[in-house]
């Protein structure tokens, strides 16, 4: 194996994905995310991203973490359970390539954390292929899905580009349980997702709490694994004939099932607004006026909205938005390539190698 260059950083850059049929509800609290269902997305373009740089060197004197500018504990006892998971990832990664050094991660999210829009899927897959370039592990980017899935269980769908399968798997140990590609991002390239951004605040249930509380208390999750295996397939068939229709009936249906089960957990999670709502029905009058549907919702666990269409009927779809209040943004993604390595100027880390570039200027 080749050594790692110590002391140059590697940079890397990847994207979200966007469930069109979702994964909710774990199989046990093992921590290592194995899902109860199967689950299929779209890997977006770079519209949205996660760049993340990765410094191994003796002249630091921990592991540190920097997002978005602010340094995110890793070590010591109060750190956020995805913190611990990734410390431990980051320490069996470095037992596998024979690293002693410590790392410096500095990662930059393009868009707004904790909104529903998977900013953990597309953080924790960066990292992880990050840091495997970073040691020269050469790894697989099977082992890489296995790794991030169990960072944040979504991530593992970041790795590859286009259109992406997770399969649940059976064993207790998750060895089965990775992402693949099932389209590339070329197949369908007049596919979009239009973002309507209604709240980009934090959620108020966190998709870890969201998963254990629905498994454990909702009456309607027992027929949701089945439903969702059944949509991995439709979902498939209908990309494959690139059959607009029938990818977004599919991709609706899954997303009002899912939250279904969740307002169905007791106490009831709700994430979608009002506002999420009124897209809701507007899209089905949308569809309802055109005859058939040209346009699919879904919304993960936020009130946001992931509109599902092809450039053909973009204006239609936004002129639709147009008329909803509360919409405060909206974001067009395609879909995108999975991770890949940037070059220097693009590296987050400041010349000295000990520091994140504007570490502290973007505190509010
Ligand atoms: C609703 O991947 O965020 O977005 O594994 O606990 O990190 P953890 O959960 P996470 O759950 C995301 C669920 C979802 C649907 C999906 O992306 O499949």
């Amino acid at each position: 194996m080749v050594k790692p260059d110590f002391d140059s950083a590697t940079t890397a850059i990847g994207t979200p994905n966007i469930a069109f049929i979702k994964y909710w509800g774990k199989r046990d609290d093992s921590g290592l995310n194995t899902p109860n269902n199967s689950s299929i997305s779209m890997t977006l373009d770079e519209t949205l991203s996660t760049k993340t740089s990765v410094l191994f060197s003796e002249r630091l004197g921990k592991d540190t973490l920097y997002i978005n500018g602010d340094e995110e504990p890793i070590e010591g006892g109060r750190i956020s359970e995805k913190s611990a998971y990734l410390k431990r990832i980051l320490d069996h990664m470095k037992r596998i390539a024979g690293v002693d050094h410590h790392a410096l991660i500095v990662s930059e999210n393009s868009f707004p954390s904790g909104a529903g829009i998977a900013s953990s899927a597309s953080g924790a897959a960066t990292l992880v292929f990050a840091l495997s370039e970073a040691l020269n592990l050469e790894m697989a980017r099977k082992e890489m899905s296995i790794t991030a899935r169990q960072i944040s269980g979504s991530a593992c769908r970041s790795l590859f580009g286009g259109i992406v399968k997770w399969r649940a798997g059976t064993e207790k140990d998750g060895s089965d349980s990775y992402a693949e590609q099932v389209f590339d991002s070329s197949y369908w390239p007049e596919l979009i997702d239009i973002i309507a951004i209604v709240d980009s605040s934090k959620k108020r249930v966190s998709s870890s709490a969201g998963h254990a509380a629905t498994v454990k208390t909702s009456v309607l999750y027992g027929a949701r694994p089945a439903f969702a295996e059944n949509g991995v397939s439709e979902i498939e068939r209908a990309v494959a004939a690139k059959d607009l229709n029938r990818l977004s009936m599919a991709i609706m249906r899954d997303s009002n099932n899912m939250h279904a089960t969740m307002l169905d957990t007791w106490p009831p999670i709700m994430y979608l607004s009002d506002a999420s709502k009124d897209i809701i029905y507007k899209v089905h009058e949308l569809n309802e006026s055109e005859g058939k549907c040209i346009a699919g919702y879904t919304f993960d666990a936020g009130p946001n909205a992931h509109i599902i269409t092809s450039e053909e009927h973009r204006d239609r779809v936004m002129e639709t938005l147009s008329e909803i209040d509360g919409i405060r943004e909206t974001i067009e993604s395609h879909m995108g390539g999975g991770p890949r390595l940037l070059g220097e100027k693009d590296c987050l880390i400041d010349e000295a190698g000990i520091a994140p570039k504007n570490s502290n200027t973007r505190k509010e």
